[in-house]
């Protein structure tokens, strides 16, 4: 039983060998090395098309690779051109995501109570190497993604790309630009200073007008609101801006609002794709 097993793998290194003996009498041995590479069973499992440029082998390797499929195979000539979108949507994406990465950072540092916060992001901007740029790329980025998001929407509009069949993304797209004003608006508070302090305390007084869940809105007092149990008094954790309230903004700002701004976005680029990708042209 050995015995044979043995003549086998023989003859198989023998064929091999014939094989690539031949290889190189025919393409020399960089074309055998390259042949040989191609033909193996590692380069196959990366790659599972050839390398020719035709427009079948282009989008095979969209589709078969797992960063390139989040892509479209194909898209319409006018799609990528920058007077169409002016790319508001992709720079607002693109400073999301910086803002996450900028903003870890800065959670290294910072403590969300009152008697930290100011001194934590002074320290921040003067003891720690690139601190200061760091907390001006975030803050910057974030006035700027407010500037982008209203711009995208604006093309978006202009475009007459709100009709059917995009008139769900239009409504997923409503979403993002509440859940963008209120990562802006939750981050202003954390610095802890004059500006923030009284920014969050007139945004949150106006919290008391909300219809039903506000003690000082309509039907607010029909419902038994008062100043301690309505909606401002939710976003606050009590009846004034203080600890409470830097720490629930802290946590909507780093967690909840991130989390849910996610998804919307995850659900806002597949529905591009679903809804046959970006508009036509005018
Ligand atoms: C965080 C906020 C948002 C992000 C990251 C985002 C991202 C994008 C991206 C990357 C595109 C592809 C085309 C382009 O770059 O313009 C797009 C398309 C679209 N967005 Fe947004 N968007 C956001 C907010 C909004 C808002 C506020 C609206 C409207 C209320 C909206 C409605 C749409 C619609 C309808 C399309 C399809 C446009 C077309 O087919 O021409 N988006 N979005």
């Amino acid at each position: 039983m050995a015995n044979n097993s043995n003549k086998k793998n023989n003859l198989n290194i023998r064929e091999m060998l014939k094989e690539i003996r031949e290889l190189l009498k025919e393409k020399g041995v960089f074309g055998a090395i390259m042949e040989l590479t191609l033909r193996s069973q590692v380069w196959r499992s990366f790659f599972r098309h050839g390398l020719e440029d035709t427009p079948k082998t282009r989008m095979q390797t969209i589709i078969s690779n797992s960063f390139l499929h989040l892509h479209p195979a194909k898209v319409k000539r006018h799609a990528p051109l920058f007077n169409y979108t002016w790319c508001m949507g992709g720079i607002t994406f693109f400073l999301f995501l910086s803002l996450t990465i900028n903003g870890v950072a800065l959670m290294f540092y910072y403590h969300p109570n009152v008697n930290d916060a100011y001194w934590d992001m002074k320290d921040f901007e003067y003891q720690v190497p690139f601190g200061l740029l760091l907390r001006n790329l975030h803050r910057w980025g974030a006035h700027l993604m407010v500037i982008t998001v209203w711009f995208h929407m604006f093309r978006v509009f202009m475009t007459g790309s709100y009709k059917p069949p995009r008139e769900f993304n239009w409504g997923v797209g409503v979403v993002l630009l509440v859940l963008t004003l209120l990562l802006s608006f939750t981050g202003y508070l954390l610095p802890w200073d004059q500006l923030g302090f009284w920014a969050v305390t007139v945004g949150t007084n106006m919290a008391r007008a909300t219809p039903l869940l506000g003690h000082e809105g309509p039907f607010g007092e029909q419902l038994s609101m008062t100043a301690y149990n309505d909606i401002r008094f939710a976003l606050l954790g009590g009846s004034l801006v203080g600890g409470n309230a830097l720490l629930r903004a802290y946590v909507w700002h780093c967690i909840g609002i991130p989390i849910v701004i996610s998804i919307f976005m995850i659900v806002h680029f597949w529905r591009i794709r679903k809804d046959g990708g970006i508009s036509g042209k005018l």
